[in-house]
């Protein structure tokens, strides 16, 4: 992939999105989520076109104009929108992705709903997104395609004869095999995954996972994944095709996020937010509503904290940002409601006339409303449960320019691969450990705290988005070295003969 290539990304969501708010008036809002963060800036930088849905059903009277608008004003680069219907939505998004593929990745199996009808829905919208790319590719394009709603993308664009390199990358974990092969259409996703001239991974395991699930499950005579072309890339061999999969754990854009944290109006407002609250310390938790991201867990563990460490009360503040995200599922409703039962008994049970415990808030924040929170808050805290990367501790650790805030840090984030040193590793199941940490956290020596996060910033400053990228494309274009075979492998093979 040279300088010269275009790129075409294509992911479920476009970077915003456009809907009608409660008086019927048409908005445009940012789209959130860790796909938008990161791919933003490499499409500015690169040019190109992102194609992608634009948040609102082709039912709802939206004009057309507005889309137009949109794009001229926004980006800098082109935009394809890709309509869905409202049907569509409920099978495709809130169907076969959210409620098989999402809860199936995240070690989450109890909430998996495997109807035959979503898979269908599945299979059309992602022939459906191919078609756009279709309608706008050129021969010499690099067709990057982006996440779990869109694994069958490439293989529909090889049926439709389009001979470019295509590649595509998970943002989200790949399960172990004896988690996968529950999926009723295991063979037929990952005979798609082939499709593929390269595959990325967030981590070493999610790209062992896939192996293990490649030899158990689709039984390839050649396959090797310990050659590597280069750190973390291997490559394989698949029916007559030459597939390479590497590991490249994605960022942020670091400078942005530095730059906006370091200007003197982000600093002011921190200090607002601070004003109320001069001598208590923010410990700051910011997830998107999910399951997946340890809420819950995070409030029962600063629950058993502020009742085995008395001492801290009023020393302390918890505020946990929760952005909406996918309304129309009953997991995340109820999760919702779970939250609010659980902060208001907290601060029922601790509060007092001038201390509030837990500060809950549920919305999405302006940008930079966010970074001075960042900025303001001492504790930075992620509890996920499972999670492919997690770039709010990356964009914590980028805004915290005076390199004294603790990073408090899920064992099962992707991010945790790389901050393992110097971030306080915890496991979220946990509660008592986590509790503790939190104590650890807010004690700890201001020495300490400066040199692991002088470490922690140093990682994210040097492998940031744009680390990211180039590392992708390197891998996708880089000379072929070897391709060895070994055997399809031993222990448990699902599906044969069947
Ligand atoms: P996920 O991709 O699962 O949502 P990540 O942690 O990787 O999780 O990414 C979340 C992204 O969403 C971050 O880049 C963050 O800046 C953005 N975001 C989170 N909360 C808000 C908010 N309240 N308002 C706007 N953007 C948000
Ligand atoms: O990074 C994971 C991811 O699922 C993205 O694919 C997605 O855009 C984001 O989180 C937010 O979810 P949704 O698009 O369902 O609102």
């Amino acid at each position: 992939m040279g300088k010269n290539n275009t790129i075409v990304i294509v992911s479920n969501r476009l970077p915003f999105i456009l809907g009608k708010n409660k008086n019927g008036k048409t908005e445009v809002k940012k789209g959130a989520g860790g796909l938008v963060t990161a791919m933003a800036p490499v499409l500015k930088n690169r040019k190109g076109t992102w194609v992608g849905w634009p948040g609102y059903v082709e039912e709802t009277d939206i004009d057309d104009n507005l889309l137009a608008a949109v794009e001229s004003e926004a980006t800098g680069y082109r935009v394809q929108p890709v309509m869905l219907s409202a049907e569509e939505l409920k099978m495709y998004y809130e169907g076969f992705s959210n409620s098989i593929i999402w809860p199936l990745f995240h070690d989450s199996t109890d909430k998996c709903v495997f109807l035959p009808d979503y898979w269908q829905s599945y299979k059309k919208v992602n022939r459906k997104f191919a078609s756009s790319v279709a309608q706008i590719a050129r021969p010499s394009d690099f067709l990057w395609v982006h996440d779990y709603q869109l694994i069958l993308v490439g293989e529909h664009l090889r049926k439709m004869s389009l001979k470019n390199r295509i590649g595509f990358f998970l943002h989200i974990p790949f399960p172990p095999v004896d988690t996968f092969a529950r999926c009723p259409w295991r063979k037929e996703i990952l005979s798609a995954m082939l499709e593929y001239d390269i595959l990325g991974f967030q981590t070493a395991q999610d790209k062992h996972n896939f192996f293990e699930c490649l030899k158990q499950i689709l039984h390839p005579p050649r396959i090797d994944p310990k050659v590597e072309l280069a750190k973390g890339v291997s490559e394989l061999f698949f029916a007559g095709k030459r597939i390479r999969i590497g590991v490249f754990p994605i960022s942020i854009d670091f400078n942005e996020f530095f730059l906006t944290a370091r200007e003197s109006k982000t600093q002011q407002r921190a200090v607002e937010m601070r004003k109320s609250r001069p001598e208590t310390m923010i410990i700051l938790g910011v997830d998107r509503l999910d399951y997946t991201k340890g809420i819950l867990e995070k409030l029962q563990a600063f629950r058993l904290f502020l009742t085995l460490f008395p001492t801290a009360h009023k020393k302390i503040h918890f505020i946990q940002l929760v952005v909406p995200s996918r309304r129309e599922i009953t997991a995340y409703v109820e999760l919702k409601y779970r939250i609010e039962q659980l902060v208001g008994e907290i601060n029922g049970k601790f509060g007092l006339h001038d201390w509030l415990p837990v500060q809950y808030m549920f919305r999405s924040l302006e940008r930079n409303e966010l970074i001075s929170l960042y900025r303001a808050s001492e504790i930075a805290f992620v509890a996920s449960l499972k999670d492919g990367m997690n770039l709010i501790c990356k964009e914590y650790c980028a805004c915290n320019v005076d390199e004294q805030g603790v990073l408090i840090l899920s064992e099962f984030t992707g991010a945790a691969d790389q901050f393992k040193r110097d971030a306080i590793l915890i496991n979220p199941h946990d509660i008592e450990g986590t509790a503790r940490a939190i104590y650890r956290a807010m004690n700890m020596p201001v020495e300490e705290r400066k040199r692991r996060m002088h470490n922690l910033r140093t990682i994210v400053a040097s492998k940031d988005v744009f680390w990211w990228v180039n590392g992708f494309f390197d891998a996708a274009s880089k000379k072929i070295l070897s391709c060895v075979e070994i055997d399809p492998g031993q222990g448990k093979v699902f599906g044969t003969g069947v």
